[in-house]
């Protein structure tokens, strides 16, 4: 962990750890920025910080596949099991690394200090998340980077790198929110198996998504605001043109308005994106 004790900024730390191939580094320097940010040692940014890499650094495991490439898994066996266990950890690294390029990229943009307190506690949450499930596939005896995985995350908010707003449209209020709408079926059917552990991981993670698309619908409304442009509207425009995939129902109407995320900024958008 060279480079902890090194950084004075909060766009440094979380370049670090975006920069660092080592997982358990990755996920110690994201908690370790956040807690050093929240106690206000440290400062936004810094002349010194490196460069914001193009793209994260990973370990050389999991293989990198398309998505169509990923098998479809039955969660009646340990094997299925496993599988999703992969699956959801790999969106938990990706995540982790998605709140930190909001940090580092956006570091810049005139936005109150609250907007990184936000975000630093997804990256803290990610980090977080990605040690339980990992905790549980070696439960299972089985480890992150066995099984491949694809890159569809990280490549829905390539396109949005320039755009604030768009960037929270894609990965907050698109990608999180479609977790809130998955995610109970997957613990309702790990219960079933008799998994509870699993279930009760998924729960934790659950609960703070709903966090995550709450701060992601709190900024996306305050850059709206600001650029008296409405929301709704802004958020179609932005969808449309930013992210190429469906958005699939039955949507978690309930826990998506409690995060502040209105049907209106979703439902008008399922016809034309399966179209
Ligand atoms: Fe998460
Ligand atoms: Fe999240």
């Amino acid at each position: 962990m060279t480079s902890r004790s090194s950084v004075t900024s909060l766009r440094g730390g979380a370049i670090d750890a975006i920069r660092t191939t080592d997982i358990d580094e990755k996920t110690t320097l994201a908690q370790e920025t956040a807690k050093r940010w929240f106690r206000r040692t440290l400062s936004l940014r810094s002349p010194l910080d490196a460069p914001l890499p193009e793209r994260p650094g990973r370990p050389d495991k999991p293989e990198l596949i398309a998505p169509t490439q990923v098998e479809k898994r039955s969660l009646h066996t340990v094997k299925g099991r496993i599988a999703l266990l992969h699956a959801i950890a790999h969106i938990e690294l990706n995540a982790v690394d998605l709140a930190l390029d909001i940090v580092a990229r956006f570091a810049t943009e005139p936005v109150p200090n609250s907007f990184f307190d936000g975000w630093m506690q997804v990256a803290f949450e990610e980090a977080k998340h990605f040690r339980m499930v990992r905790a549980r596939l070696r439960d299972l005896d089985a480890d992150y980077g066995d099984l491949p995985a694809h890159d569809g995350l990280w490549q829905a908010a390539h396109s949005t790198r320039n755009n604030l707003t768009a960037r929270l449209a894609v990965v907050p209020l698109i990608l999180e929110a479609r977790g809130l709408d998955v995610t109970p079926s997957l613990q309702a059917k790990m219960r079933e198996s008799g998994d509870l552990e699993s279930a009760a991981v998924l729960d934790v993670i659950y609960n703070d998504e709903k966090g995550h698309v709450a701060i992601g619908a709190k900024w996306f409304r305050f850059l709206c605001s600001r650029e008296k442009r409405d929301p709704a509207r802004t958020f179609h425009e932005l969808v449309r043109a930013n992210f190429r995939g469906p958005l699939k129902p039955p949507f978690n109407d309930i826990a998506r308005a409690e995060a502040g995320l209105t049907p209106s900024f979703y439902r008008s958008l399922i016809s034309t994106s399966n179209a």
